[in-house]
């Protein structure tokens, strides 16, 4: 086999019908809301980069410092032969991992931009020559089929983005996950920490602006892909702690009554003054209802770390027994 495979199951025009599809629907109700998965452009990625560098931003540094102290742990309690990454990005995380995991064959990461893939698959083949990369092209949303590779598997969904999935389809993920599966294999799922709202907030609106950049960047990827006419200057970036659900929200309000032109839909959106564009929910957690959720799905958990500070945690959970 060669050490380098790309699979797609995603046809290449789904991602263009996916954007239109969550633009009519979400810019047609009330209140106006978009999934943040659109964030991510080439330059929606980098503005997230920076973001992870920001000293406001948190999540990444603590989930880098879990994982650095607890590589061993994760590798003891699941010696994977197959590494199954979601939404890879980045894979600087991965490299703590792998390096980790003495007996792993097979390197899985599953992104929708294969670009993306290609570039971490390549860097990580060059420092792990032995592995065998077989990149899938998918939406882990939207029913994923592995390759056929030696068990056992480790899925990894790092970074906290389940946060960024609303309840329901958090459940419909993780029963996803689970049916991924078997015995012996596990879910290495990281998840951000309820905590002070005033450090929350400050995490999603940084002094300098980089997170009120990359919210509006969603409007300069619907006037490239859909001839849209958004101008980004007429939104404020807004970001609220949600008590109740325990969630921040990102928003885009307008700063005056407008109407936007989507010539590609055929929509035309009035906006009123102050009226708000939902663009991200990131949910905060705490373990039990991790628990839960993992429960509620057929998975137990088995491990729960954090970093010293309490602001981030990395559970491992497996198939129940039933
Ligand atoms: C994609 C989950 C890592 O929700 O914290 C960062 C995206 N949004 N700042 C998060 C994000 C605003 C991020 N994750």
């Amino acid at each position: 086999m060669s050490p380098f495979a790309v699979t797609r199951t995603l046809p290449a025009d789904a991602t263009a019908a996916a954007l239109r599809a969550d633009v009519l629907a979400g810019l047609s109700r009330r209140p106006r809301q978009l999934p943040p998965k659109w964030f991510y452009d080439a330059r929606g990625s980098e503005l997230f980069e920076e973001i992870t560098r920001l000293p406001e931003y948190y999540p990444t540094r603590a989930e880098r410092e879990i994982l650095a102290g607890r590589a061993g742990e994760i590798a003891a309690a699941c010696p994977a032969r197959t590494l199954v990454e979601l939404g890879s990005g980045s894979s600087e995380k991965t490299r703590l991992l792998l390096g980790a995991l003495a007996g792993l064959r097979a390197y899985v990461p599953v992104d929708v931009s294969e670009s993306a893939l290609r570039r971490a698959g390549e860097g990580l083949l060059a420092d792990h020559p032995g592995l065998t990369v077989h990149a899938l092209v998918a939406d882990f949303q939207h029913g994923m089929e592995l390759p056929d590779t030696p068990g056992p598997r480790l899925v990894a969904f790092l970074g906290g983005t389940i946060g960024n999935l609303l309840p329901d389809e958090r459940a419909a993920f993780l029963a996803a996950v689970r049916g991924l599966l078997s015995p012996g294999d596990a879910l290495l799922l990281g998840t951000d920490l309820v905590k002070d709202e005033k450090v929350l907030v400050a995490a999603y609106d940084d002094a300098s602006g980089v997170t009120a950049e990359f919210n509006k960047n969603v409007l300069e990827v619907l006037d490239r892909e859909l001839a849209a006419d958004f101008d980004p200057a007429d939104f404020d970036h807004v970001a609220v702690w949600d008590r109740e659900r325990e969630w921040i929200e990102m928003r885009l309000r307008a700063r005056r009554a407008l109407t936007a032109k989507i010539p590609a839909l055929d929509l035309e959106v009035p906006f009123a003054a102050g009226e708000e564009l939902r663009t991200e929910v990131s949910a905060k957690f705490r373990r039990e209802g991790v628990r839960r959720e993992l429960s509620a799905a057929g998975l137990g958990l088995r491990h729960w770390w954090t970093d010293a500070g309490g602001r981030f945690a990395l559970s491992l959970s497996g198939p129940a027994a039933d």
